[in-house]
C-alpha cells in the first residue's frame, strides 16, 4: 500500500498553494499531489482576469476592510464575515509571496504590480498578468512543488475517500494510463478538486470540472454547503460558452442590447458593466428574454448580447486582454479590434462546496469536524463568497485559504501515526466497481445520458428557477440516474479507458446535480446568484443561513447553520 504523510486530491491553485505551504513549515513531511490532468492543465490555469488585494497601488484610498465590505455585500450577505476578513488581511501579503516565488505580473510604469477595475470592488484592486493571471500563477506554484519535493501523481483519478469511524484516512486512485489501481493511507487527506462546471451544459469550464470531490465527499455521507449557489459569468463567448473575462470590461468594454442601447443604466446605474455578477448575468438573460437579444445576421430577438471593445482601440486591447481578443477571434472569427463579441452567461463558479473551518477542516455537521480530512478552493466552502462571488476573489481564495489550509496541516499530522487501512478490502471493492460497468450490457450510450442530464440542469435549475420547474426537473433526475444504471461502454480495455472515466464522473455529476436542485428547491427566496420567480425577494427573517446539503441513495436531508456576521449588517442590496 503506498502511503505519504499528506496526500492532496488537485493540482490546481488551492493544492499546489498548500502543498508548498507544508513542505515549507516541515520539509520533512511526505507530501503527495495526485490530479487527474498534469497540474498545469488544471482549471486554475484557465483564470484570465486577476486576483485581488489591496495593494493600493493604483488607489491608495484602499483598504482590507473596503475590500471586506465589497465582498460581504457581493455575497448577498451569506458570506462568513470571519472568513471573509481573514482573506481580506491576507491578500496582499499572499500576493507579493507569489511575486517572491516568481509570478510574473504586469506593472505600472514605476514598476509595480499593476492593478484594474472588476465587478462590485469599489477600488482598482486586482492585481493581473495580462488576461492569463491563472496561467501565470499555476507555473510558478508548479515550480515550487518540484523544488520542494512534492511527488506528483499526474493523470491518476482518485474514485474514493477512505472514511471510518469519522476519520478520512486515505483514497482509492485509478492510474489512466493502464488502469492500475492503488489504495493511498495517509495521515491528511486534502481535498482541492475544483467545481462542477460540466454540471450544466454550457461552461466556462474545462472538461475535468466534474465535481469528483464533491460528489465523493456527499457519498461519504458528509454534507454540501450552500450547493444552490451557482455562478453564471455574464460573457461567455456564443456560442460556445468560455470566458471573456470580466477584465474585458474591467478595461472599459460596453454591453449593447439590439437596440444598440448599454443596458446595465436600467439594472445597475452606478455600476454599469461593473456591476457583480449575479445582477449583469440576470440583465443579460432579462434582454434577451424581453426580445432585445440579438441574432448572428444583427437583427434583433437572438440568443446573445454584444461585449463591445472598439472605444479601448488596438493597443490597449492587444496588450491588457490579448487573450480574449484571440479567443473570439480563433473560436468563432470575431476581430474585437473592429467587431462587437457575442456573448451571453456561462457557468462558471460554484459559490458551495464541501464545508471548512478557517483552517479548511471538513465539517460534519454544524459544529462537528471530521478528523484528517481538509479542503480549499472552490471545491471548499469556508463561505467567503456567500450567494455570489465577486470576480478575482477566486484566485485570492485558493491562495490564502491553501496557503492557511497547507500550515494547519502541517500542524495536524505532526506526531500523529499512519492510520490502519484495509487494502485488499477497497482493492476489491474499486475492483468490482470498474468491472461491473464494464460487464454492464445496458442500452445508453455515456454521452446520451449525459447531454440530457446537463440539458435538464440547465433548464430547470438555470438562472430564474421556480418550485414547479425544478420539480419537473427533480423528477427528470430520477429518470436519468436510472438510465446511469444501464448505459454501455464499448471499450473494455485497461489502457488509457478515457470512457470508464467518463461513466465515473457521469455518476459524480449526477450526484451533484441532485445537491444542486434540492439545496435550490428548498430555498424559498432569491439572493446573489440563486433567483425564484415564485420567491422574488431575499427573506433574512427564514433563510439568512446555510444550507447543509446529506446525500443518501433514499433522498437528500437539508439541514441548516448561522451565517456569521462580525462587521457588516445585512442591508438592502443596490448598485
Ligand atoms: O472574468 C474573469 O476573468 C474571471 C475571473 C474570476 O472568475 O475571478
Amino acid at each position: 500500500m503506498l502511503e505519504h504523510d499528506v496526500i492532496i486530491v488537485g493540482g490546481g491553485l488551492a493544492g499546489c498553494r498548500a502543498a508548498v505551504e507544508i513542505a515549507r513549515t516541515n520539509p520533512s513531511l511526505n507530501v503527495a499531489v495526485v490530479a487527474k490532468t498534469h497540474p498545469i492543465r488544471s482549471h486554475s490555469v484557465a483564470a484570465q482576469g486577476g486576483i485581488a488585494a489591496t495593494l493600493k497601488n493604483v488607489d491608495s484610498s484602499d483598504s482590507w476592510e473596503a475590500h471586506a465590505f465589497d465582498t460581504v455585500k457581493g455575497s448577498d450577505y451569506l458570506a462568513d464575515q470571519d472568513a471573509v476578513e481573514i482573506l481580506t488581511r491576507e491578500a496582499p501579503d499572499v500576493v507579493i509571496d507569489l511575486e517572491h516565488m516568481g509570478v510574473l505580473f504586469s506593472r505600472l510604469s514605476d514598476g509595480r504590480i499593476a492593478q484594474r477595475a472588476f465587478g462590485g470592488h469599489s477600488h482598482n484592486r486586482t492585481c493581473y498578468a495580462a488576461d492569463k493571471t491563472g496561467h501565470a500563477i499555476l507555473h510558478e506554484l508548479v515550480n515550487n512543488l518540484r523544488r520542494y519535493g512534492v511527488q506528483i501523481y499526474q493523470e491518476w483519478y482518485v474514485m474514493r475517500l477512505i472514511l471510518e469511524d469519522g476519520q478520512a484516512k486515505g483514497v482509492v486512485m485509478y492510474r489512466i494510463l493502464d488502469g492500475r489501481l492503488e489504495v493511498v493511507r495517509a495521515k491528511a487527506v486534502m481535498f482541492a478538486t475544483g467545481g462542477y462546471g460540466r454540471v450544466y451544459n454550457t461552461t466556462s469550464n474545462d472538461y475535468a470540472s466534474t465535481g469528483d470531490g464533491l460528489a465523493m465527499t456527499a457519498l461519504a455521507g458528509l454534507p454540501l454547503e450552500d450547493m444552490e449557489f451557482v455562478q453564471f459569468h455574464p460573457t461567455g463567448l456564443y456560442p460556445v460558452g468560455v470566458l471573456i473575462s470580466e477584465a474585458v470590461r474591467g478595461e472599459g468594454a460596453y454591453l449593447i442590447n439590439s437596440d444598440g442601447e448599454r443596458f446595465m443604466a436600467r439594472y445597475a446605474p452606478s455600476r454599469m458593466e461593473l456591476a457583480p455578477r449575479d445582477i449583469t448575468s440576470r440583465a443579460i438573460a432579462y434582454e434577451i428574454r424581453a426580445g432585445r437579444g440579438i441574432n448572428p445576421d444583427g437583427s434583433a430577438g437572438g440568443p446573445f448580447v454584444h461585449l463591445d471593445l472598439r472605444h479601448l482601440g488596438k493597443e490597449k486591447i492587444m496588450s491588457r486582454i490579448p487573450f480574449c481578443w484571440e479567443e473570439a477571434h480563433r473560436l468563432v472569427g470575431v476581430d474585437a479590434i473592429t467587431e462587437p463579441i457575442p456573448v451571453r452567461p456561462t457557468i462558471h463558479y460554484c459559490m458551495g462546496g464541501i464545508p471548512v473551518n478557517t483552517n479548511g477542516q471538513v465539517r460534519s455537521s454544524g459544529e462537528n469536524f471530521v478528523e484528517g480530512f481538509f479542503a480549499a478552493g472552490e471545491t471548499a466552502c469556508v463561505s467567503v463568497h456567500g450567494a455570489n462571488r465577486l470576480g478575482s476573489n477566486s484566485l485570492l481564495e485558493c491562495v490564502v485559504y491553501g496557503r492557511r489550509t497547507g500550515a494547519a496541516i502541517a500542524q495536524y499530522v505532526q506526531d500523529r501515526k499512519f492510520p490502519t487501512v484495509d487494502e485488499q478490502l477497497y482493492l476489491r471493492q474499486a475492483q468490482q466497481k470498474l468491472q461491473s460497468l464494464l460487464d454492464q450490457g445496458g442500452k445508453y450510450r455515456i454521452n446520451q445520458v449525459r447531454q440530457a442530464f446537463q440539458d435538464t440542469m440547465t433548464e430547470y435549475c438555470g438562472v430564474f428557477r421556480t418550485e414547479e420547474l425544478m420539480r419537473q426537473g427533480w423528477e427528470k433526475l430520477q429518470q436519468l440516474q436510472q438510465q446511469y444504471t444501464e448505459i454501455y461502454l464499448d471499450d473494455k480495455g485497461s489502457c488509457w479507458n478515457t470512457e470508464i472515466l467518463e461513466a465515473l464522473e457521469l455518476e459524480n455529476l449526477i450526484v451533484v446535480g441532485q445537491m444542486i436542485l434540492s439545496s435550490a428547491l428548498n430555498r424559498q427566496e432569491s439572493r446573489g446568484a440563486h433567483f425564484r420567480e415564485d420567491y422574488p425577494e431575499r427573506d433574512d427573517v427564514n433563510f439568512l443561513k446555510h444550507t447543509m446539503a446529506y446525500y443518501s441513495p433514499a433522498g437528500i436531508d437539508i439541514q441548516y447553520r448561522p451565517v456569521t456576521i462580525t462587521m457588516f449588517q445585512p442591508q438592502e442590496r443596490k448598485y
